[in-house]
């Protein structure tokens, strides 16, 4: 439901009292919106672009996607990048983050081709960003594998360690010189976890599957970060990190406060502990739960891979900021007899034997998976701090779903401003350091299995018409107002289209 424009400036203010906390942001803080190459390229056998994942998946006959929809041209960037720089520079906003598409640099996925079109694009969107004082913030593989490396086994196969080391030098040696930030892997327990368990991109098996993917994963992010440090380091300033979905897990009631904590391990930990913990590692608590379910199971050891004490060592440290993409919130509890199957992540965990729920009395974005529950962002980042230290936290996506052709977007405009009023409290009152937010999306884009039908544009994208036309909604300038000023207090007209 559509808040009106009054009420919603009223709101913020009484928000802003009650916890009198200032509503500027520091100097040192970034505001930027993202994208990834799939979702908005387009041109996805053009001058020489190799096939990935995506491009054989939405091509399976039935379509596994809303409406049948591709993203053979989606918001045609590969063609119409421009607009989006304009689109960028219009709001003023101080980065861009957008994927590189692996086979669009090299075709085969291997470094024995490489595709000078692809290279110049992504140089050329660099620099244009750039001539508008944008900083590009890049993520390397945003889960677009080429087809060659899916069929050999993709993120299961240990080769892919250096596989994607390969990829992230030629793409280190090509843009570096202008990157000053990258992740080098989107979302591990998405692309593992959930995308094995449902089948996205066309491997369903959950059982093994997500967790040879979990480790692999993360030991190519470390070698990616690794071949930076060694090779590219000497002469370019960079930081890197990856991108977790840091989805926030509650108890559902006193008694599962033991259980949400494991959740958030499972959920979180596993991709954060390898990195950011001083010992390294797995952390225990999910070691020991995938080590018993196993062995339940009738496996002889755990489905959840061991790293040796060189990987351990290999993978500590190697993230100079976290970079966390944060949407939402769940409950967790015990699975009941009458649970549907968990699918982890979205709605509950075999290994753990619990089932998540949505806070009760939510309001929803246009996916009911993602009740909107903004003081979840602040709890997720006084965890990691309590967990990990005092990291640098860069929040790498946050955003609202909405339907249809809407301009006047007034719940995503309450969205962005109730999440960036608990990412000050976050930072005045739990004193996290927040470097940086990121809306998703810079325009409406593939929403993967949603094909169209969703929507998380500051932009709309027009996608009957050829030239794909961009068009600000109310939140585009919402956002611009408070980049502006710094500050949540804005003015009246912010909350209007220009
Ligand atoms: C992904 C995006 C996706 C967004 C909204 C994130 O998990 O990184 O690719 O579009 O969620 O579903």
């Amino acid at each position: 439901m559509a808040m009106l424009p009054l009420q919603a400036v009223v709101l913020s203010a009484l928000l802003q009292n009650a916890w009198s906390i200032s509503s500027r942001f520091p100097s040192n803080f970034k505001f930027g919106a993202a994208s990834s190459a799939y979702q908005i390229e387009g041109g996805w056998n053009a001058d020489g672009k190799g096939l990935n994942a995506w491009d054989r998946f939405v091509q399976q006959y039935p379509s596994p996607i809303k409406n049948n929809d591709t993203g053979n041209v989606a918001t045609d960037a590969y063609r119409l990048w421009r607009e989006d720089v304009k689109a960028a520079a219009q709001m003023k906003l101080q980065f861009y983050r957008f994927s590189l598409s692996w086979a669009r640099i090299l075709p085969s996925g291997f470094t024995n081709e490489i595709n000078k079109a692809g290279v110049k694009y992504y140089s050329d969107l660099i620099d244009g960003l750039l001539a508008e004082g944008i900083e590009p913030v890049v993520t390397i593989y945003h889960w677009e594998l080429p087809v060659k490396i899916l069929d050999l086994g993709g993120w299961t196969n240990p080769l892919i360690v250096n596989w994607f080391g390969d990829y992230a030098r030629v793409v280190y040696s090509l843009y570096a010189d202008r990157v000053k930030t990258w992740l080098t892997i989107n979302e591990p327990v998405v692309m593992c976890d959930l995308f094995y368990n449902l089948g996205a991109f066309g491997l369903k098996e959950p059982v093994l599957g997500p967790f040879l993917c979990n480790k692999y994963v993360l030991l190519a992010h470390a070698k990616a970060y690794r071949i930076f440090d060694e090779e590219f380091r000497p002469k370019y300033t960079a930081r890197i990190s990856f991108a977790n979905s840091a989805l926030w897990v509650e108890p559902a009631t006193p008694n599962d406060t033991a259980l949400a904590e494991l959740g958030r391990k499972h959920q979180l930990g596993r991709f954060s502990h390898p990195i950011f913990s001083k010992e390294g590692g797995w952390p225990p608590a999910i070691e020991k739960v995938m080590l018993e379910a196993s062995l339940a199971e009738g496996y002889k050891e755990s489905r959840l891979p061991a790293f040796t004490e060189d990987e351990i060592e290999f993978m500590k440290g190697t993230a100079d900021f976290y970079g966390m993409n944060h949407y939402t919130t769940y409950l967790i509890r015990p699975s009941k007899p009458e649970d549907e199957p968990g699918i982890w992540p979205i709605t509950g965990s075999s290994e753990l034997q619990a089932t998540f729920i949505h806070p009760p009395g939510s309001t929803y974005g246009a996916s009911t998976l993602n009740p909107v529950y903004p003081v979840g962002i602040r709890k997720m980042m006084a965890w990691l701090k309590q967990q990990y230290g005092d990291i640098d936290i860069l929040i790498t996506e946050n955003g609202l779903s909405t339907s249809g052709y809407e301009l006047a977007d007034y719940d995503r405009v309450n969205f962005i401003r109730e999440y960036l009023e608990q990412v000050l409290l976050s930072m005045e009152v739990d004193n996290v350091s927040v470097i940086g937010y990121t809306v998703w999306s810079l325009t409406d884009n593939f929403e993967w299995l949603d094909g169209y039908t969703t929507k998380f544009g500051l932009y709309e994208i027009d996608f009957d018409h050829p030239n794909r036309t961009r068009t600000p909604r109310v939140s585009a300038n919402y956002y611009a107002c408070v980049i502006a000023g710094r500050s949540l207090d804005v003015q009246d007209s912010c909350y209007y289209k220009n």
